[in-house]
């Protein structure tokens, strides 16, 4: 099976780890760039996380790009409550062997498109920043991409960083409610905290699950999860801790697994009191649908793509590029020569 071009944004933090082996080295996927934000942690660790995560992946060469350092209009309010002051559980993990590109993230994720019009999927794991930055100096962009999947929101309103929000959407409620306005449910699908908690939870057994796998990904990728299963266990009182970034990655990479969708009209709040709260409208009269919102996934198939993909003790390699040889196909805004930002 030919492998999804990728694009990933990512705030990379533990569960944002566990989605990149999921792409990297799962046999689906064919990451093409790595653009991180600053979001679980700041932007200096995220990067140095992604980039441990591709290594530990068996995929060093596959580039990444620091793109912005704080939310659009508001400060860092990070998530080291939930995943270690370094974002990877506190565990000591070495520094990487490689280094992060010169190339800022928000170029990335406005040029590669136009080189490979509709052949790239975007899957974001991370406050919506550099989306949001790339869509005001191209508003046609999500056009431009085969698709683009989010792990953002809460379509049923129950919250993990306040009571109604999701953590991505209230890092960044601006860059949301941006997003939003320039969505079509044909091209945007959202995994939203829902569905994490609901059918990505990893319950005690599944946990000893991946210490007997005892392979170097399943044992990373045990270990870093730590200290968000503490917080599951004080915090959201599910029986483990959740992985929201590898379920949305989950989909992404296998559509098939998804169980319950819905076409529905999806705004943001910003105001002080419901900051990053998803609102839904499901009236008859509501303005046409702007997002696919993924609402139930297939639990085991998720969990069968987990265990396979960290039971592999030589990690797949990944074909950068390999799966682009196809005829770029010509997007009708791209009126002139691709323009390299
Ligand atoms: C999201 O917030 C972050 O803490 C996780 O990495 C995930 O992207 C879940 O709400
Ligand atoms: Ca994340």
């Amino acid at each position: 099976m030919p492998r999804l071009p990728l694009i990933i944004d990512t705030d990379t933090g533990s569960d944002d780890a566990v989605a990149l082996l999921l792409a990297a080295a799962g046999g689906l996927g064919d990451i093409h760039a790595v653009t991180t934000v600053a979001g679980n942690v700041p932007l200096r660790t995220a990067t140095r996380n992604a980039l441990i995560s591709l290594e530990v992946a068996g995929c060093p060469q596959i580039p990444v790009h620091p793109g912005c350092g704080r939310p659009m209009m508001r400060s860092l309010s990070s998530a080291q409550h939930v995943h270690g002051e370094d974002g990877m559980g506190d565990i000591g993990l070495p520094e990487p062997s490689t280094l992060p590109e010169d190339s800022h993230a928000v170029d990335v994720l406005l040029s590669y498109p136009r080189r490979h019009p509709g052949l790239l999927t975007l899957v974001t794991l991370a406050p919506l920043t550099n989306v949001a930055a790339a869509l005001t100096l191209d508003p046609l962009l999500f056009s431009r991409y085969r698709h683009v999947y989010c792990m953002a929101g809460a379509a049923d309103l129950a919250g993990n960083i306040s009571a109604t929000a999701e953590f991505n959407v209230w890092a960044d409620p601006e860059a949301a409610r941006i997003v939003t306005r320039a969505a079509t449910p044909d091209k945007v699908t959202w995994i939203g905290w829902d569905v994490s908690r609901q059918d990505a939870v990893m319950t005690a057994s599944d946990q000893q699950r991946l210490l007997d796998i005892g392979t170097p990904m399943a044992t990373f990728a045990h270990n870093i999860n730590r200290t968000v299963a503490d917080w599951a266990r004080d915090v959201t009182g599910l029986p483990g801790y959740d992985l929201p970034d590898p379920v949305a990655m989950a989909v992404a990479l296998d559509p098939g697994l998804v169980t319950r969708q819905e076409r529905a009209h999806v705004q943001i709040s910003v105001a002080d009191e419901t900051r990053g709260q998803m609102i839904v409208d499901r009236r008859v009269s509501a303005p046409a649908p702007n997002i696919t919102l993924v609402r139930r996934v297939d639990e085991a198939g998720f969990k069968r793509l987990l265990f396979d993909t960290v039971a592999s003790p030589v990690p797949h390699p990944t074909y950068a590029g390999a799966s682009l040889g196809e005829t770029p196909v010509p997007h009708p805004a791209d009126a002139g020569a691709p323009i390299d930002i």
